[in-house]
């Protein structure tokens, strides 16, 4: 995602920023630009699409020779993927780069028009520049316009910000966006990321949430936004650049899994009103009308974002009483003399946004009219651009092959998409508050279950990795994210693995059981929790090696048993699927595979 960078010093600032700033490429960005402050006072702001090399180019043709600036790569979340959405931004005094999302952006923005303000952009950030500078009057410091100002923001930031009224000085701030001041010999460097300090300095002082910074060539002093000062002690970064380019886990994968929790807020931030028990994506571009006229969704994926339409049909059911779902995958779907009925919208759910069949689809289903809906990470993407409207799952990039914080973003957004729907359609209140309830505490409970199920998952994958086969057994919820564990397995560890409904055991997958197999079972503590237990009883009858991952407190006999414990039970597959992550992620690491490049595998799937 976005990353900042920013530098005050003796060299050449604009050197420092770009070097820094391609040390952030890995996390994916669509934008990027710098802004320097010259020996003059003079700001000069540098920006541009597409790779930092374009911004190099850029800057060749126009250098920067301040000591001081700020630089940014963006990954676009308000407004498309433009040099005018690309920071730096600048509003009068102020020069702001900023990671994060501020949800109360409209009403400020609407208040600081009135106050006069024009605004180049479609980002939140500008408005958050703007609302600084009218706080930046006369006799105010930087620092106190900064610290009002963010009081008055709702949502996550990670900022700094310079003016020329006050040379030499970096405002940085951060409150769910991380930053970290490098102290150096006579110069600061700050970022987002560890990464773009090594080489100048080890030695770091870790911002925490709601503190602010004051920087200049010589250290930082550090505030409470109320302006108390606070005493905090530089520690020492640790790792290899290669690694801390990996958050310090040895591949993206694993990286990726265990920062479900921080990219799941991402995706939750501003669409649930736990309070009133409600859902609201702001994206969909329906009208009320056609929102209550919809009788028929179809949800288009490929691989796992098709396993994530799944699972999210189901809620979807449950949730919206006169509707019916219907899940495809697109590279069938494509080529099918498909009919959808009046009233139909379609869910194109993809990742990458670029999935040839996925597209495909797309682009057949609007010939028959009917409304298109993307369910999209990457910003700016084919699909993001084609559909009729949608919501961006806001999962970050996802660099390893094998997709996973991914999944988990797009059946929360479908999620949120049918409790919105529900509304409109005589849905039980009382159920979307439920669920409304459990998507607010799901990014901490993924949190937890991760640290407390991964030891354990490790050790069972070291069991199990020498296996040939593997079946993974589930029914209701539990059926979808048993064939996503089984397409885990086999993409990473290339151990043949089936998912399949448990009920369907006896009309075929029975008859592998054998020393060569593993039955993973899904079993979730619901209203089929016998039926569940059932199937297993029949593998362990026939000598079945059985695993359970399971939120059931009941005795459950079978030969390793992982139980998560967790007030949320609507979206206990969701709990129980990161753990499967796990488990296929480690098994891979044992069998020495390469976790992040498996063989014949791509990331993004663009041609059919
Ligand atoms: C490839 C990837 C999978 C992904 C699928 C769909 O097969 O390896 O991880 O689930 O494509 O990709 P999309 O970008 O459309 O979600």
């Amino acid at each position: 995602m976005c990353g900042i960078v920013g530098y005050v010093g003796k060299k050449t600032a604009q050197d420092v920023l770009v070097g820094g700033l391609r040390r952030l490429e890995y996390r994916g960005y669509d934008s990027a630009g710098i802004a320097t402050l010259d020996d003059n006072n003079e700001a000069h702001i540098a920006r541009s699409v597409g790779k930092i090399a374009e911004l190099a180019n850029v800057l060749d043709g126009a250098p920067q020779t301040g000591h001081l600036g700020i630089g940014h790569t963006r990954w676009a979340t308000h407004g498309g993927v433009t040099e005018t959405n690309a920071h730096p931004h600048h509003v009068k005094n102020i020069y702001m780069v900023h990671n994060g999302i501020i949800e109360n952006y409209k009403e400020l923005k609407a208040e600081l028009s009135d106050k006069g303000y024009e605004f180049a952009s479609d980002t939140d950030t500008e408005v958050l520049a703007a609302l600084i500078d009218s706080n930046y009057t006369d006799g105010v410091t930087l620092k106190d316009a900064v610290a009002k100002a963010l009081k008055r923001v709702r949502g996550t930031y990670g900022i700094a910000v310079f003016s020329p009224k006050e040379p030499g000085t970096l405002i940085v701030a951060r409150l769910g966006s991380p930053l970290i001041i490098g102290l150096g010999q006579g110069e600061t460097i700050i970022a987002s990321d560890a990464s773009a300090l090594l080489g100048y300095t080890r030695e770091a002082i870790y911002l925490n949430d709601g503190e602010l910074a004051v920087c200049n060539k010589d250290g930082a002093e550090v505030f409470t936004l109320g302006l108390k000062h606070l005493d905090s002690k530089p520690e020492t970064i640790e790792g290899d650049l290669a690694q801390i380019q990996k958050g310090g886990y040895d591949y993206f994968l694993l990286k990726e899994i265990m920062e479900q929790a921080t990219t799941l807020h991402n995706t939750l931030s501003g669409r649930i009103d736990p309070k009133a028990g409600k859902m609201h994506l702001g994206g969909p571009n329906l009208t009320e009308k056609e929102m209550r006229d919809i009788r028929h969704v179809v949800i288009v994926g490929c691989g796992t974002a098709y396993y994530a339409g799944l699972l999210a049909s189901y809620y979807m059911e449950q949730l919206v009483p006169d509707l019916t779902t219907e899940v495809v995958i697109a590279s069938e779907y494509r080529y099918r003399s498909f009919h959808l009925p009046k009233n139909s919208v379609a869910l194109i759910v993809s990742q990458s946004g670029e999935t040839a069949d996925t597209l495909a689809c797309l682009r057949e289903i609007k010939k028959r009219g009917v409304k298109t809906l993307g369910i999209v990470n990457v910003v700016g993407s084919t699909i993001a651009r084609e559909v009729d409207g949608g919501t961006y799952v806001h999962a970050g990039p996802e660099i390893s092959v094998a997709s996973t914080k991914a999944f988990t973003a797009q059946v929360v957004a479908m999620l949120m998409f049918a409790g919105m729907l529900s509304e409109y359609h005589g849905g039980d209140p009382k159920l979307v508050a439920e669920f409304t309830r459990e998507l607010s505490i799901l990014p901490e409970e993924i949190e937890k279950n991760l640290e407390t199920h991964r030891a354990t998952m490790e050790a069972l994958a070291k069991k199990y990795s020498k296996y040939d086969h593997a079946l993974y057994l589930g029914r209701d919820t539990a059926f979808p994210i048993s064939l996503e564990g089984a397409l885990k397995l086999k993409e990473i560890s290339y151990i043949h693995s089936e998912g399949y409904a448990s009920g369907e055991l006896k009309h075929g997958p029975i008859a592998l059981v054998d020393d060569r197999f593993f039955e993973v079972f899904n079993i979730l503590d619901n209203w089929l929790f016998d039926k569940s237990c059932g199937g297993l009883h029949e593998v362990r009858a026939r000598g079945g090696k059985t695993i359970v991952l399971t939120d059931s407190k009941a005795d459950i006999e079978a030969d390793d048993i992982v139980r998560i414990e967790s007030p949320i039970k609507h979206l206990a597959p969701i709990l129980l699927n990161t753990l499967q992550q796990l488990f296929a992620y480690y098994i891979a690491v044992d069998r020495g595979n390469d976790v992040d490049q498996p063989r014949n595998l791509a990331k993004s799937v663009t041609v059919e």
